[in-house]
């Protein structure tokens, strides 16, 4: 098992931002773990699975071989040997990770691939569950979140940036709508662990954010 730093929160808290940077700093692989179920659900997109039919997810899943491999420091994803990186950051792939995520066999085949990747090296681990179910006994635990207009309005930044056409209002409301769905589900809700610090970005730079977490892990800074 390495050192690990496990990040959870709400869609849009700037998670992957605020990872990237601490991985950066501290020389570890940072892990995205809302990527494979983004890639998941482009799988199941791609096989016209709608989201309420958790049978078929259950089936299909298992012909889903999600891998991820790093280049220049960024993580890409590999769904059956092709790099799916570029296709899964639309609101399509978004909404849909999340109702395929409820389902127990796509949460089992990721979470162990999850915990491999955890086991061989020091890793920052973004998603929701990470520290409460995925690596429980991470070193470092954060929970960062943000007002949802703050955050509806950063992801509308990001989706313009790129080129893609939104509407801020229903930003808003899909995230408001995926966080009850996270949060709600049976199986690995979104929550806050015991031992997790509570970071709320509202109103930081991600400069200050990244800076507050590397300060928790100054304790147990012989590892690095
Ligand atoms: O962080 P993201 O927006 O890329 O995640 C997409 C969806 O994947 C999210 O709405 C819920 C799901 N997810 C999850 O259930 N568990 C994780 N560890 C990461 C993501």
């Amino acid at each position: 098992m390495g050192y690990s730093i496990a990040i959870d929160g709400p869609a849009g808290a700037g998670k992957s931002t605020i990872a990237k940077m601490v991985a950066k700093r501290k020389g570890f692989i940072y892990i995205d773990t809302g990527a494979m179920y983004r890639a998941m659900a482009l799988y199941l997109l791609r096989r016209g699975i709608g989201e309420g039919e958790q049978e078929k997810i259950s089936e299909k899943c298992k012909e889903a071989d999600i891998t991820i491999r790093h280049e220049n420091g960024e993580q890409v994803i590999l769904l059956n040997g092709e790099n799916v990186s570029p296709l899964i950051r639309t609101e399509e792939v978004g909404n849909m990770a999340s109702a395929s995520s409820v389902n127990k066999d796509v949460r089992e085949k990721l979470v162990e691939l999850q915990r491999r990747l955890a086991d061989s090296a020091d890793v920052v681990m973004d998603g929701r569950d990470i520290g409460t179910i995925v690596l429980p006994g991470a070193d470092v635990k954060v929970y960062l979140t943000a007002d949802s207009s703050v955050r509806a309005k950063r992801r509308f930044d990001e989706l313009t940036a790129k080129g893609e056409h939104c509407d801020l209002a229903k930003i808003e409301r899909d995230i408001v709508e995926r966080d009850k769905r996270d949060m709600s589900r049976e199986i690995s809700p979104l929550r806050q662990a015991e031992d997790a610090v509570l970071v709320d970005s509202s109103s930081m730079t991600t400069e200050e954010v990244a800076k507050a977490i590397l300060e928790l892990c100054e304790p147990f800074s012989l590892h690095g």
